[in-house]
């Protein structure tokens, strides 16, 4: 089994999350478990660490490495985090809550995930492969605007429409099978700078589609309001521009003091309590970016649970 993840951002993921010894906190996202086992340095005895993946390669690489009570694993996508812990009554003691989006290096190596525009493999690039269609199975039923629509929106790319066409007029021979198949029909509509593959935006975007990355996130974002405890952090670490607009929408939004309307109860002082304070946003160093490529792009967002009086 692939193993090796270089961990993004990690001291300041661990510094941000401003552990407790004995607090709760949750990994929505364990990979190979980099950050985790951070996480599980600081924690005491009495501390707990809930992690999601839903891969399930992640969570079997987590079973045969880690053996370490004070560690959950959970095989599910994170959306489902509300529903899982708010049956085992953990609504409002979340600690923290770290998420470190995406794909990880082993689902990338590995050719038979189909994530890779590089290497020969079958066109999946599902994370949790026990649902849902691949993106080979998901080309066959859609069709050219769709498919444009899907390149534009998660990848926004500007040739979209003669990529689809592109596609298209291949699937009139043969349906698409493989990830070369598809990288080199991008290439021949797409013409790119030297050090960056002209497919890279297109499997971007189909891989944010079949996986609902963006719906997946924005959901669960709202469910974290619940989970944390008052004085919780919530950290998340993103990779292109159209996920982190999210998060930081997200944060934005539940960081601003709204005027409440006229008319409502006296003891209303007027304005709306936030649900969170915005503690900002970091870039991996440059150190970290030459010796990581994959970090180049992140973006670690920090935002606390407020307590229950108004900031
Ligand atoms: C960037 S890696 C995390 C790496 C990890 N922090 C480490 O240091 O090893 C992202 C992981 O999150 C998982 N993942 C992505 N989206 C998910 C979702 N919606 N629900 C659950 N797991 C998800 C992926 O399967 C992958 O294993």
């Amino acid at each position: 089994m692939s193993s090796h993840h270089q961990s993004v951002m990690f001291d300041e993921s661990i510094i941000g999350l401003k552990l407790k010894s004995n607090g709760v906190y949750i990994d929505a996202t364990f990979g190979r478990g980099g950050h985790a086992l951070g996480i599980l340095e600081k924690l005491g005895d009495q501390g707990k660490l809930i992690a999601f993946d839903q891969d399930i390669t992640a969570i079997e690489y987590a079973n045969q490495q880690f053996n370490d009570s004070r560690l959950r694993l959970i095989h599910s996508p994170f959306v489902n985090m509300h529903q899982i812990l708010s049956e085992e009554e953990l609504l409002g003691k979340i600690d923290g809550i770290f998420m470190d989006l995406g794909v990880s290096s082993p689902q990338l190596d590995n050719a038979e995930r189909g994530f890779s525009f590089n290497t020969e493999g079958p066109l999946d690039m599902r994370m949790n492969q026990s649902s849902g269609i691949s993106v080979a199975q998901w080309l066959v039923s859609a069709d050219k605007v769709e498919i444009a629509n899907v390149i534009y929106e998660f990848g926004e790319e500007r040739k979209s429409r003669h990529i689809a066409s592109a596609i298209k007029r291949f699937q009139q021979e043969q349906p698409i099978k493989t990830t070369l198949q598809l990288a080199n029909i991008v290439a021949s509509v797409v013409k790119t700078k030297k050090n960056k593959h002209p497919a890279t935006r297109t499997f971007q975007a189909m891989r944010i589609f079949i996986n609902q990355e963006l719906t997946q996130l924005s959901e669960t974002l709202k469910q974290t309001i619940n989970l944390l405890a008052p004085e919780g952090r919530l950290c998340v670490i993103s990779f292109h521009s159209i996920e982190d607009r999210i998060v930081k929408q997200f944060i934005q939004q539940h960081s601003k003091q709204k005027q409440l309307p006229k008319g409502l109860p006296i003891m209303n002082s007027g304005i709306e309590q936030t649900l969170l304070k915005d503690l900002g946003k970091s870039f991996a160093s440059k150190e970290e970016v030459n010796n990581n490529k994959r970090s180049r792009s992140a973006i670690l967002r920090i935002a606390q649970r407020t307590t229950k009086d108004v900031e």
